[in-house]
Order: structure tokens, then sequence, then C-alpha cells
């Protein structure tokens, strides 16, 4: 397919966070920018059906399966630049938010060094859409007063937890809950310390679970193939729990209980 694109005008890339499951989590402003892209560059945890917001543009799947993660985001900024340069609006549509997680600083730093302009639009990141799914304020007043959101994998592929606020959510940890389990207690986390974990969150087959630190290595089956977060601390505890006095009924009638599977 030839590129619709016009090198008399300048090309630019405009980042949009998809959101982190069905099409309806990506911003209103989000889609209207799709629907001026004519390319889009999109990676593998984007709903297919955000196509329905640029039928007219150049879809180009850039997820990294099956690619060493350096080869193919090195392809992946001389894909913005090419395509930019060359005229084009250039939608760059990244799971969850832009910010996040997204090796956003590399593709801006691509962009920079080839004088391409560039915007970047919010989304809504996998930590929030879990948080929503189950009910779970990622702070409490009076006893989470902070937030970090901490990837258990470095860039050299190790994982590594740590204890940075009254609530963490872990990204990318899904393959190896039991390791991560010993790793928060060497960190500093209570066994006893509530955990929850979401996975495909925003999806309609999202799934959640409740565990402690210490029994974390039980999520394993259920999450397992599925882009999971971990929350851990103030922030995975079900509402009701909080609460001084908790009834029975309260908790039974909990709506994230009748939403997931035990
Ligand atoms: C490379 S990071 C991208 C994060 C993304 N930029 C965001 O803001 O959500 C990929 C990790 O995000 C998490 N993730 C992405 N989508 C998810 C979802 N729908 N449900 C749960 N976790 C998700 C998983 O931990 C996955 O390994």
């Amino acid at each position: 397919m030839s590129l619709p694109a016009n090198p008399a005008t300048p090309g630019r890339v405009i980042f949009i966070g998809a959101g982190p499951g069905s099409a309806d989590l990506i911003t209103l402003r989000g889609a209207r920018a799709l629907g001026q892209a004519q390319v889009v560059l999109f990676d593998a945890l984007t709903d297919p059906s955000l196509r329905d917001f640029a039928p007219q543009a150049l879809w180009l799947d850039v997820g990294k399966r099956g690619f060493t993660a350096a080869t193919a985001q090195a392809r992946i900024n001389a894909l913005l630049v090419q395509h930019a340069a060359s005229g084009a609006v250039v939608a760059r549509l990244k799971g969850g938010d832009p910010s996040i997680f997204g090796r956003l600083e590399e593709e801006l730093q691509a962009l920079a060094e080839a004088g391409i302009a560039s915007e970047v639009i919010p989304g809504v990141t996998a930590a929030l859409a879990a948080a929503a799914a189950t009910q779970r304020p990622l702070t409490r007043r009076g006893q989470g007063r902070s937030l970090a959101l901490s990837t258990a994998m470095t860039a050299e592929l190790e994982l590594r937890a740590s204890q940075r606020a009254d609530t963490e959510v872990f990204y990318m940890a899904g393959r190896q809950l039991a390791d991560l389990s010993r790793r928060l207690q060497d960190a500093g986390w209570a066994g006893d310390t509530p955990v929850n974990v979401v996975s495909r969150a925003g999806w309609p087959d999202q799934l959640m679970s409740d565990h402690c630190v210490s029994t974390l290595p039980a999520a394993c089956v259920m999450h397992a193939g599925r882009p999971a977060v971990v929350t851990v601390g103030v922030g995975a505890a079900p509402v009701c729990r909080l609460l001084a006095a908790p009834t029975a009924t309260a908790v039974e009638g909990h709506p994230a209980s009748a939403a997931f599977p035990p």
C-alpha cells in the first residue's frame, strides 16, 4: 500500500494512549486524533476495533512479540521518523498511557533528533483500570497517602520488587508471580499484606484474584499468559475490610465479589 503522505507539508507524530482494554477506554481527544492520522503504528495490547476511528489510515503492527526488544525499538523509531518525514500525520497508538512503561522517551528523542514535531495524548493506565474494575481506590484517606507504579522487570530482564509507597502497583510481573512473592517479602512487605492481581483489566474477560504477599504464588494459574498488574498494600484491600466494623452483608454485597470469580 502506498503512503498517503504529502512531503510538501511537515509531518508530525501524535502519541495516543489507547487505554488498557476495550476501545471505549480511549479518551475523546485520542479518538479524534486517530481520525486525523494517515499512518497508525500500534502496539500489541491495543483493541483492534480502534481501527474504526481511522479507517482512512495505513495501520502498521509494531507489537514487539517475536523480536528482541532492542531491534524492535530501533525499527519503531525509524518508522516514526520515516513516515513523519514524508509528510504524514502519524498516530503512535500505545496501550494504556504512553508515559507509563511505554518507552516514550526513546521515541520522543528519535523524533526530536530528526526535527519532527510531536504531541502526547494521555490514556488510562492499567493500574487505574484495575482499581476501577475491582473498586479498590489506590489511595485511602488517612491510610494510603502514597502510590508507586513500578515495573517488576528491570531493563536487564531481572525480576525486582520494592516498597516505595503505601500502595505499589507492579507491572510486567505476570509470568513470575511466585518469585515476586519472595521478592516482595525481601523488600520489606509483611507476608499478610493484601495483594490484588487483575489481568486483562478493562477487557470483557478481565479476571481478578485476592491474595496476601505470602500466598501470591497461587495467582499463577488463573492469570497465566495474560497481561496483569499486581497491587500491593493499602489499595489492594477491599473497601469493606478497611471499615471499622464491616458487616457480613456489606462484604457479600461488594460489587467486585459479584463481578469476578473468587
Ligand atoms: C509495556 S507495559 C505497558 C503499560 C501501559 N503503557 C499502561 O499504561 O498500562 C505492559 C504491562 O502493562 C500491564 N498491562 C497492560 N495492559 C493491561 C491490562 N489490560 N490489564 C492488566 N495489566 C495490563 C502488564 O503488566 C503488562 O505486562
